[in-house]
């Protein structure tokens, strides 16, 4: 099995490293489309640091994809806001038979759900591994979590098999992993989640368990899960647990986690505001379902990532 991992941000250093260590070393390629960097961490090696040490893997880094052959995995770990390009150039490695698992942040990569658009057939998956980036292919593993994977659409019995090969290789790598049926109802959950968190923590400068401590706060985060789940509901998306009170558990588990919003703004990176909280608000319009935090929270979040670039 010739697997890819696009992006050498957290999540995808994480996903090339386990892989690699799991697998056979010629099968996992990383992928990054700056040739300097890719380099860079072909020389310095890929940096995985967790409770039991820092270990350094050899993974190797393409960023001339002229030279591979094609895939029958990848998995893409860019940033949302990057996906439309990232797809455009990794097209020389895909084939109509190669799953390509979609693990962004939000709902709007949605939408490249049939092969005809994407070359490839599209799987969506979540993950809740707890990765952060501390250099250029530097990350720390901060705690295992889960990965769910399933495809938007129903697939012959070859493509469900070639999936469900997939997941003893992610087990033996050390994520726990399993198939939805409704992977839809998956992202949403996780969705809910980042609506309540992600943008409210980068206004308000604090930590993911800080949310909690006032009332104010704490008011928001739940208008603003509200408002997602009753666009959710409209859509006929099934609500698995609720909303409100998952993202209070994991605002509490993940207490002194610094979000991946407000990792951005501080590092004057562009936010994922456009696929969460944007999402939301865009098929509430359509669907004409008011979503007024949503609205006055994407406004300040683009109004600080714009004070933050200009700094
Ligand atoms: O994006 C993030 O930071 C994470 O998804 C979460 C769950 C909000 C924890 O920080």
């Amino acid at each position: 099995m010739r697997i890819a991992i696009v992006g050498p941000g957290a999540l995808g250093c994480l996903f090339a490293t386990k892989l690699f260590s799991a697998a056979e070393h010629d099968s996992i390629v990383l992928i990054d489309h700056r040739p300097d960097r890719a380099e860079s961490l072909n020389q310095q090696g890929i940096i995985c640091q967790s409770e039991s040490g820092s270990e350094t893997f050899s993974v190797p880094v393409f960023h001339d994809l002229a030279t591979l052959p094609a895939v029958d995995i990848l998995f893409s770990c860019v940033k949302s806001y990057d996906l439309q390009q990232s797809i455009s150039f990794v097209k020389p490695l895909l084939r109509p038979e190669t799953l390509f698992i979609f693990l962004q942040n939000g709902i709007s990569h949605l939408q490249y759900n049939d092969v005809e658009k994407l070359g490839a057939i599209p799987v969506f998956g979540t993950s809740s591994e707890g990765a952060t980036r501390l250099g250029a292919g530097h990350i720390r593993h901060a705690g295992s979590g889960h990965t769910t994977l399933g495809f938007p659409k129903e697939q012959s019995k070859q493509t469900t098999d070639q999936l469900q090969r997939l997941l003893p290789l992610l087990q033996r790598s050390g994520f726990a992993s399993s198939i939805s049926k409704d992977i839809r109802a998956r992202l949403w959950a996780k969705l809910f989640i980042n609506v309540g968190i992600n943008g409210l923590t980068a206004i308000e400068n604090c930590s993911n368990g800080q949310l909690l401590k006032s009332d104010e706060t704490r008011n928001k985060l739940t208008r603003l899960v509200r408002e997602a789940e009753a666009v959710a509901i409209a859509q006929g998306i099934t609500i698995l647990e609720d909303p409100v009170a998952a993202t209070l558990a994991v605002c509490k588990s993940t207490a002194k986690n610094i979000s991946s919003m407000l990792q951005d703004v501080r590092s004057h990176r562009p936010t994922e505001i456009e696929s969460i909280n944007g999402a939301v608000s865009h098929i509430g319009k359509r669907l004409n379902i008011p979503t007024p935090e949503n609205d006055a929270l994407i406004a300040k979040i683009r109004e600080i990532s714009l004070y933050t670039k200009s700094r």
